[in-house]
């Protein structure tokens, strides 16, 4: 289908730059002489000084930190609010790439799309607004609620292969289905590509995963990823990018691997990609892409977009998908992956009820036009049989587009027929805005085509037991209602006391005719320009947003060491972003730093008493040492203007890149955390607010300092004046009197210390600009 849908275009934003990506490329070829992978070639090809950068072609992978410098950023309407209000605070009248905002994640799912839209977009239209008219003021694309979930959007409009792109949300890679590099980070990250800052990314190693074989009857590329989180585990791809190869790649559909691309995330893995395939060029066409495709082609000729020969991974991993059947992972993890034939024992052995209490489809990982024309396929046997499904089954398509053609090919109406329930083009149940009725605190299990599983994930009911499955599987089973009904071998009895079975679904990847675009009024006019003069909205007294006051330099009197510190606690064990900003409820504060920061650290133990979220005053007005919560000392000390330091353990702030995180102790007052080992992401992020991230030079000075001591830095206006060799030392005076000096080391660069300097990365790139 090479079908043109009426989406309006801007081809030089949405195709990347071949002849210089191929010329940076080149010289990164000449210093390193050795064949690449394909993740190779992206990754240097957008190096910010491609000719200095990788020195004389050591090690780099594992081992390195590239300067990045991404073609394009997407947010969702969750996480784009901290990056527009940082962005704003950078003082800047335009993105400097292209950036786009898509309203996917505060839409409800409960009576069925149009209802839904309508009470979400009331209950969210200030946070809407003032997405709108950031988007307004700096030329940033705005897909309104309703037009679709944000990966999907990026894979029908913006991704092109060879790309390098960021995404404010974890499942950013989805785009990798284009053969491209789509990566996952917090705003703080996003705000680095939108304000033309090198982006820093440790050079992740590669795996290789080598495809063989054929895919036939029920099995699906979604078959392939559970089966491979199985086999590497949620933490077999951290710090690595899989890159496919092989044959196999080449049969599968661009949608399909865009499926295999998104639940990367689920093994932790960078991002996946897959080199430049005809279904690739088929689905730029289909997606009215043409002149994209056309110059794919031409750097596709010149070797770009595929791995050259003799490259070497890391690691290589062989599937035969010829040897693959269908597979269910769960509960409550997806690497728990169990084969079909073998499910219905599985659960017997668990003693779990024989029972699914729902189906779900859809979302940004499986709404595909193939994956719904196969489940419209599988609706129309049911249907011929008398069938309906046991169990609600509700389908949540990925974009507009998708949702209209549905419904101009009747796969909407197939699906209806049999019992379906569509939802709003926008993440709903998979994001846990499912005002789920039925089985509240009860045991239950749900299968669904989705990415993720932990608990509580999708209806808050932490006994809800959710298994993910490809969306054949999950609409099939939806027709038993059992857990042990294994579509491939057994059969339902009709009530004529007949027996039906399913034979293997068929789908189309591509519509015939071509998409249609369906209601345009949700899409954004491509690449708008900048209104310097728009307002940016943000209602008095909101609590859900907050400008964001610059965080003032602590060096601003000429005092080039930082001022005295006071110790608010000394942190113990493992103590994740999550320990340092919760989500949950405090979800809907991301927008506003002053009611966010109440949740500060509020999971943390204080290794003064082993408690968690309790802390001391030592100076409070009564003359004792009073306890509080530890935000609420926090505040106590930013209300006496005391500047503050945090002690703790190994490993800080692991987990996600959460900037929240970062500028909520900034916000209150800290200025340094000495720690025994830093989680790099956090630490970078620490940097970018403002706050001295240093290590212990030995470990066992941890626990020489407690709560209410005084810390200065010694050395550290030499490291300010511009020497990253400097030594820094903390002078500390503990609460007895006793005064000692404790020896640090630090991971300051050039660019961190001028950071450091103005208070904040955005301060200094604000003063930059002036
Ligand atoms: Fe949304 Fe779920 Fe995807 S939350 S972006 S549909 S993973």
């Amino acid at each position: 289908a090479t079908h043109t849908p009426s989406i309006p275009r801007n081809y030089p934003s949405i195709t990347p730059p071949y002849p210089t990506l191929i010329q940076n490329l080149n010289h990164v070829r000449s210093v390193l002489k050795r064949p690449l992978t394909l993740a190779e070639k992206i990754l240097y090809s957008h190096l910010h000084d491609p000719v200095h950068s990788l020195g004389n072609g050591r090690r780099i992978r594992g081992e390195a930190y590239l300067q990045l410098k991404p073609e394009r950023v997407a947010m969702q309407d969750a996480s784009a609010q901290m990056a527009l209000l940082q962005f704003m605070s950078a003082g800047l009248d335009r993105c400097a790439v292209p950036t786009s905002i898509h309203c996917d994640h505060l839409i409800q799912a409960s009576d069925g799309a149009e209802a839904d839209l309508k009470r979400s977009i009331i209950s969210n239209q200030e946070v809407f607004d003032f997405l709108e008219s950031a988007a307004r003021k700096f030329g940033i694309e705005f897909w309104r609620p309703g037009s679709g979930i944000i990966h999907q959007i990026v894979l029908e409009n913006y991704a092109a292969p060879g790309m390098l792109m960021l995404g404010t949300d974890s499942h950013t890679p989805n785009a990798g289905g284009l053969g491209m590099l789509a990566i996952g980070v917090g705003g703080a990250d996003a705000v680095d590509a939108m304000t033309g800052t090198p982006w820093e990314l440790k050079a992740p190693q590669i795996v290789g995963v080598h495809l063989t074989g054929s895919l036939s009857g029920w099995t699906t590329t979604k078959d392939l990823i559970l089966h491979l989180a199985g086999k590497l585990t949620v933490r077999g791809g951290t710090g690595r990018i899989i890159e496919y190869f092989g044959p196999g790649v080449h049969s599968q559909s661009c949608t399909g691997l865009a499926t295999i691309a998104n639940m990367g995330a689920e093994v932790g893995a960078t991002t996946s990609t897959f080199p430049y395939t005809s279904n690739m060029r088929g689905y730029l066409h289909a997606t009215g892409r043409g002149p994209v495709a056309q110059a794919a082609d031409e750097a596709a000729g010149k070797g770009f977009l595929s791995a050259d020969d003799g490259a070497e991974y890391d690691e290589v991993i062989e599937i035969n998908l010829s040897d693959l059947e269908p597979t269910i992972n769960g509960p409550f993890t997806p690497d728990l992956a169990t084969p079909l034939s073998k499910f219905g024992a599985f659960v017997k052995e668990q003693g779990w009820k024989d029972e699914m209490s729902a189906g779900l489809i859809g979302s940004c990982t499986n709404s595909s036009y193939e994956d719904m024309t196969r489940v419209a396929d599988l609706a129309r046997q049911a249907k011929a049989a008398g069938l309906t499904t046991k169990v609600p089954f509700l389908c949540t398509p990925g974009s507009e587009q998708i949702r209209a053609t549905m419904e101009r090919d009747n796969v909407t109406s197939t699906l209806q027929d049999v019992g379906a329930v569509v939802l709003a083009n926008a993440c709903g149940p998979c994001i846990g805005q499912w005002k789920r009725e039925d089985k509240k605190g009860e045991e239950n299990a749900i299968l669904t085509s989705f990415n993720r599983n932990f608990k509580s994930r999708n209806d808050g009911n932490r006994y809800t037991m959710n298994f993910l499955a490809s969306p054949t599987v999950v609409t099939a089973m939806a027709f038993s209602g059992s857990l042990s009904f294994n579509p491939m071998t057994d059969s339902l009895t009709l009530d004529s006391g007949n027996r039906f079975k399913f034979s293997p679904p068929s789908g189309q990847d591509l519509p015939s005719t071509g998409f249609t675009p369906g209601d345009t009024s949700f899409y954004p006019l491509p690449t708008p320009e900048p209104q310097p003069d728009a307002e940016v909205i943000i209602q008095k007294d909101s609590q859900r947003l907050e400008l964001l006051e610059p965080f003032t330099s602590p060096f601003n009197d000429g005092n080039l060491e930082l001022p005295p510190l006071k110790v608010l606690m000394r942190v113990r064990g493992k103590c994740t972003t999550d320990h340092i900003s919760a989500a949950g409820p405090w979800l809907k504060y991301k927008g506003h730093l002053t009611n966010i920061s109440e949740n500060l650290l509020i999971t943390a133990v204080n290794d003064e008493g082993g408690d968690v979220n309790v802390a001391f005053d030592h100076d409070a007005p009564s003359g004792i040492t009073e306890t509080d919560t530890i935000p609420g000392v926090a505040k106590r000390l930013k209300g006496r203007n005391q500047p503050w330091a945090l002690v703790v353990d190994e490993n800080y702030g692991e987990g996600s890149a959460r900037e929240h995180a970062a500028l909520q102790p900034r916000f209150y007052g800290c200025n340094l955390i000495v720690a025994r080992s830093f989680a790099r992401i956090h630490e970078t992020n620490l940097k970018k607010q403002g706050v001295l991230p240093l290590w212990f030079a030995d470990k066992t000075d941890y626990s020489r300092i407690g709560s209410g001591d005084m810390i200065e830095t010694v050395g550290l206006a030499n490291l300010l004046q511009g020497h990253p060799d400097a030594i820094i030392k903390l002078r500390v005076t503990n609460r007895g009197g006793e005064i000692f000096e404790i020896p640090t080391n630090h991971t300051m660069s050039i660019d961190q210390i001028k950071w450091l300097h103005a208070g904040s990365a955005l301060n200094h790139i604000r003063s930059q600009m002036k």
